[in-house]
């Protein structure tokens, strides 16, 4: 059992992540370069926890007990105390992954599990010149990492089995549903399922065929508001095999098949309309807040998971 873990890099993943050890009652350092970095992840955190308040998942106590269990500091070895599970969310570069894997090798002793958070770097080039590849692995958290149930977990076969059982039983520990896959495979699933929907929808939205706002109505209010209760497998055996053999045979033949990101995505990168966290993205979020717009969406994930975790009383 874990007792103390470590996040290293708290920005977007980073600080999510901490904060769901934060509410189990798991002691955990978040490590940054910054203390303004710190800063900013401690005010994500306590507005994350206020919503959970509101929303009635929390008492303010509870609230306060979580905040005490994280320490923040920007210094490596401090973080690294007494930790024997460190996982790390700092920018998706290979080089400077590599640089904080050979620091953690040097101060972690060598049963202390590093977990990436990476979302495509696959393991393989991650453990390229450790020296105990076997304490290696990866959790892959979704965005936002406290919501979202999934963490997906990839394994090296020089992983260890010890390595891999306590991941699996930490991550159930915190709440979360961990998917072990069998073999690493580039974008691990759940990125290579989210490109493949997303270079059609992308092409329907180029070629004209339905604006961005009906394709979200689309996704939303159709196949999404199935995926929350049933998978894509599911829906297949509920339709009916011949009729989804039928639209197999006619539709595969005429998907987009293109091997680049779309010209206006491409567009948009180069003007540093990159979403969200520049102000505009596809959308332009004129005439509201990007503040209002997440937590709108967190509020809205808060009573999904409110409504799964009913089911799964049912259920059983
Ligand atoms: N953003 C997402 O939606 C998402 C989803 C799943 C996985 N991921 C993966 O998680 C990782 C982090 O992504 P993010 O979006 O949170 O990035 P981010 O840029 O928001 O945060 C990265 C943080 O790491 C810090 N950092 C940089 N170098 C560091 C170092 N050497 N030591 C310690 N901290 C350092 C930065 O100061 C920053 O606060 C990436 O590997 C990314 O691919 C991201």
């Amino acid at each position: 059992m874990i007792q103390k873990a470590t996040v290293i890099g708290s920005g977007v993943m980073g600080h999510g992540i901490a904060q769901v050890f934060a509410l189990v009652g798991i002691p955990v350092h978040l490590y940054d370069l910054t203390k303004e970095k710190l800063r900013n992840a401690f005010d994500s955190i306590n507005k994350n926890l206020d919503l959970y308040v509101k929303n009635e998942l929390i008492s303010p106590r509870e609230k306060e007990q979580a905040l005490k269990q994280i320490q923040m500091t920007t210094n490596l070895e401090e973080s690294l105390v007494d930790s024997k599970f460190v996982i790390e969310a700092i920018p998706e570069v290979l080089q400077l992954k590599w640089d904080l894997y050979r620091s953690l090798e040097t101060i972690c002793t060598q049963d202390v599990i590093i977990a990436s958070n990476t979302s495509t770097i696959p393991l393989t080039t991650l453990i390229q010149h450790s020296t105990y590849p076997e304490r290696f692995i990866i959790a892959h958290f979704l965005n936002p990492a406290p919501l979202v149930p999934l963490v997906e977990v990839i394994k090296h076969e020089c992983t260890s089995k010890r390595v891999i059982d306590t991941t699996m039983s930490l991550l159930k520990s915190i709440g979360k549903t961990p998917i072990l896959l069998k073999k690493e495979i580039q974008g691990f699933v759940v990125n290579r399922i989210q490109a493949a929907l997303l270079r059609e929808a992308l092409a329907l939205i180029d070629e004209d065929i339905v604006s961005m706002e009906d394709m979200d109505k689309i996704i939303k209010d159709g196949p999404g508001f199935r995926w929350a209760f049933i998978g894509p497998i599911e829906t297949v055996d509920f339709g009916g095999l011949d009729t989804w053999k039928r639209i197999f045979d006619i539709l595969f033949p005429d998907l987009d098949n293109r091997q680049s990101s779309p010209e206006f995505i491409n567009k948009l990168v180069a003007q540093n309309k990159l979403g969200s966290k520049t102000g505009e993205g596809i959308y332009p979020y004129k005439d509201t807040s990007i503040d209002d717009v997440l937590t709108e969406r967190d509020s809205n994930f808060l009573r999904l998971l409110k409504i799964k975790a009913k089911q799964q009383i049912i259920e059983k």
